[in-house]
Parts: structure tokens; sequence; C-alpha cells
């Protein structure tokens, strides 16, 4: 029997056009996978509106699916009525799909007070533990039991409200703890919450539904438990990582993008380094940043990712990209994940300087960068090579691209809408 090859698509960029144009922002990804385990609790219909269309929110409608919520997607709207929900368990091949699919434990407990699923996979960005997840929810009440590669999460006498102090930010802890908390008995206080603007999205609808929920956005998040939660409807925020990422793409090519339905309060730690890089940015409405790049550049020196309101880890692979190509030496620490520069090494095969040492990368800038075959180790260093593919001489065909395609809405044919010669083969 010979060898069956899967030939997985492939984006062919042909670097060197500069970019122009208008681009309509995506829903944002890291807000719509909790909002659709939210669904889980809502005794009555919820209708979320300006959902991107990603495989990651694919994987968590198939998971609503396998629950038995009645769930229809009509392009940027899904609507799920959980009201029949029939089951607590959630298939190791969904789970396995998407490490973030852990937030769906504390929503089906919150709804069920069971759930047996299986652990996530780590990912790219190295190990992913969840004991922050299990720690607190041990703390409301849930037994949590390890049989074969399954977790068995039970709460005998439903969840408890808890006074809970995290060790770190979590984005996806503070999210679960919410999602059990707010139909728990008593009161739930989340200490040294994450700030993160998807964690205020999250409590905002979820206050829609008739959740008691306040402080979100604050590192503490107090939640008066209820008895039960109807529908609501909801639009999902834009995506502050989706933008930064386009406004990469506009500088990286010495162009200029008007980028509109963002929300530029979500970028306040970004925006500014793209003006120390030398761009011209201004934000008006709510929802519009405009971008312009035709003036010379240089390093922004020294990028520090931090938790929200700080420099978000997300946007760390795509100003690295662009800092490839600018004069001086840029230097990036890490500090949210462990092994976040696996994107250096496919940007060193287009031409890039960059030195890597644990949790610092120095990037010195060079004139050119020459097309290659590089491949996608992961959504953001993915989104990181079609950002310098864009400015490199010639071709630059990216492998792996269902990395990308995760959180990015059909980018290539967004980015050819503004220029890019850029196609999916
Ligand atoms: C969310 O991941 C985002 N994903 C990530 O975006 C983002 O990078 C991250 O928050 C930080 O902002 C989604 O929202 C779906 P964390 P999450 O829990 O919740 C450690 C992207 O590219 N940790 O805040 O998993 C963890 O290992 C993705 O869109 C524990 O040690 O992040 C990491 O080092 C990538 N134990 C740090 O905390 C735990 O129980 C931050 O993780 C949980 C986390």
């Amino acid at each position: 029997m010979g060898c069956v090859y899967m030939l997985e698509q492939r984006l062919v960029i042909e670097g060197g056009r500069r970019l122009e144009g208008e681009i309509a922002v995506q829903g944002a990804k890291n807000s719509v996978l909790p909002l659709l385990a939210a669904t889980v609790l809502c005794k009555g219909k919820a209708v979320l509106y300006n959902c991107p269309r990603l495989t990651d929110a694919d994987a968590a409608f198939r998971i609503l699916d396998c629950l038995g919520c009645r769930c229809i997607r009509e392009k940027s709207v899904i609507s799920v009525n959980a009201e029949q929900m029939s089951n607590n368990q959630v298939p190791d091949s969904l789970m396995q799909d998407m490490r973030s699919s852990i937030v769906f434990l504390g929503a089906i407990l919150g709804r069920c007070g069971r759930c047996r699923w299986s652990t996530p996979g780590g990912c790219d960005l190295g190990p992913r533990p969840i004991d922050y997840h299990l720690d607190a929810l041990k703390k409301m009440g849930v037994a949590v039991e390890n049989d074969s590669g399954f977790m068995s999460c039970t709460a005998p006498k439903g969840i408890q409200g808890a006074k809970i102090s995290l060790p770190f930010p979590s984005v996806g802890a503070t999210e679960n703890i919410i999602l059990a908390g707010v139909t728990a008995k008593g009161k739930t206080e989340i200490h040294n919450a994450a700030r993160e603007p998807e964690v205020v999205d999250l409590s905002d609808f979820l206050n829609k539904c008739g959740a008691k929920i306040a402080g979100a956005g604050g590192s503490t998040i107090v939640i008066d438990g209820v008895d039960g939660l109807s529908g609501a409807e909801h639009t999902v925020i834009p995506d502050r990582i989706v933008t930064a990422t386009y406004m990469s793409c506009a500088a990286i090519t010495r162009g200029e993008l008007l980028l509109t339905k963002t929300k530029h309060d979500d970028l306040s730690a970004v925006l500014p380094i793209f003006e120390l890089m030398g761009c011209s940015v201004y934000t008006y409405d709510k929802d519009r940043i405009y971008i312009n790049a035709r003036k010379a550049m240089n390093s922004p020196g020294k990028i520090i990712t931090h938790v929200h309101p700080g420099f978000p880890t997300d946007s760390q692979p795509l100003i690295m990209a662009l800092t490839t190509v600018l004069p001086g030496t840029t230097i990036f620490e890490e500090n949210i994940f462990e092994c976040r520069f696996k994107h250096a090494p496919e940007l060193v095969r287009l031409g890039a300087k960059i030195n890597v040492r644990e949790r610092i990368a120095v990037v010195e800038g060079v004139e050119r960068l020459s097309g290659a075959n590089v491949k996608a180790t992961d959504l953001r260093g993915g989104a990181a090579l079609v950002t310098a593919g864009l400015a490199c001489d010639g071709i630059t065909r990216i492998s792996e691209i269902s990395h990308i395609d995760r959180g990015y809405e059909a980018i290539e044919e967004v980015l050819r809408s503004v220029g890019a010669r850029i196609r999916r083969s």
C-alpha cells in the first residue's frame, strides 16, 4: 500500500506589494469561544453576533452539538438553545481538537454539576497546565478524579461559591471560575483575576442572561450565584490581536490601512509601539484605526509581554516579524508562555537575524528578507510568517496553515483585498 500523503494546503505569497485600503476586523476568537461555552448555562435561546468563521469556533460548535444543544450558524450569527442539553461528556477527539475547550468545563459543571472529559493536550506554546482551573473548582466543591486519561468532575452538593486567589491572572482559569460561579450557591470572589477584554465580554453576556457579576476588567471579580440563566443576544467584541496583525502587515509593507469594526481601547499597549517604530496611527470613533507607514521606521527597542493591560503575548510574534526588517536591535522578553519563540527559526529561514535564549529573543534588523518554504508552528507564529512573507523578495510558501485558520477568518482574501499577492494552494 503506497503512502497516502494528505497534501495540506499552503499559503503562497509574492512579497513586495504595499498594502493600501480598508479592512473590517473580525470578531474575537478568544471571546467567541468562552461565549459559546457560556450558552450551555442558558435555559433559553442565546444569539451571538459577529462570530468569526474559524476552525476553533467550528470545534466549539461541535462540542455544543455533542452536548445536545441546538445550534444554528447563519453567516456571522450563531444561535444556541441549550434547553434540551442531554449530555455532560465531551468526546476525547473534540477536547484534543482545541486546547481552549477546557473552558467548557466550568459551564458544564455550572449547568449539570458533573462533567467527564479528557485532559486537553499541551500545545505549541509549551505545556498548558490546568492546575489553576482544577484548584479553583475543588474549592468550589468539585471532586476531580483522574481515570486513565479522563477527568471525572462531580459536585455532589452542587457548586459552592468560594473565595479564590489565583497564583497568576490566568485568562482561562478566570473564565472557568466565572462560568462555574454564576449559578453556584452563594458568592464567589476571584482575586488576581485576569483583566483581558475577553473576560469583560464574557461577563457582559452572562449579566445580560441574568447573572450577577461585578468587577470584570479589574483584578477582583465578585459573583453572586443565581438560580438559573435565560438566553440573551450579544455581539462579540472585535479581535484585538487580528487588528494588531493587519497593522503589522501594513507597517512591514510601508503601506497604509484603515481598520474598521475594531476597538482601539483594547490596544492601548500596542498602538504606542507602532508609533515608536515611526508609524502614524490615528484612532477615531470607537472602532476605527488608521495606520500610515510610509515614513522611515526603526526598532522599538524592547518589547516585554505582560498580562492585560500590558503588551499582549499574542502580538509578540507579529511585532517580531515586523522588527526583522527595521534598522536596529529589538529585544523581546516573553513572560507569559514558556516557549513562544517557535516562529523565530522559521523567520530565520527567510533571512531574519534572531537569537533566542530561554525567554529572551534578540532581533537584528536586516535590509531584506528572501522568500522560502516555511511552516506555521502555531497560530500567531503562522501569522508572523504571513506578515514577513509580505515583505520578502520573491515567493514564500507557508505550510501547516491549519494553525492560522484557527484564528484568522479568510486571511488570504482579507490581505488580497488590500493589495497583497497571496493565495491558498
Ligand atoms: C488565553 O489562553 C488565550 N486563549 C491565549 O491566546 C492567550 O495567549 C492567553 O490567554 C494569555 O493572554 C484563549 O483565550 C482561547 P492563561 P489561556 O491561562 O487561558 C499558565 C491565541 O494565540 N497556566 O492566561 O490558556 C500557562 O501555562 C492564544 O489566541 C498555568 O500554569 O492562558 C501560561 O504560561 C494563545 N496553570 C500562563 O499561565 C493553569 O492552570 C497564562 O495562561 C493555567 C495557566
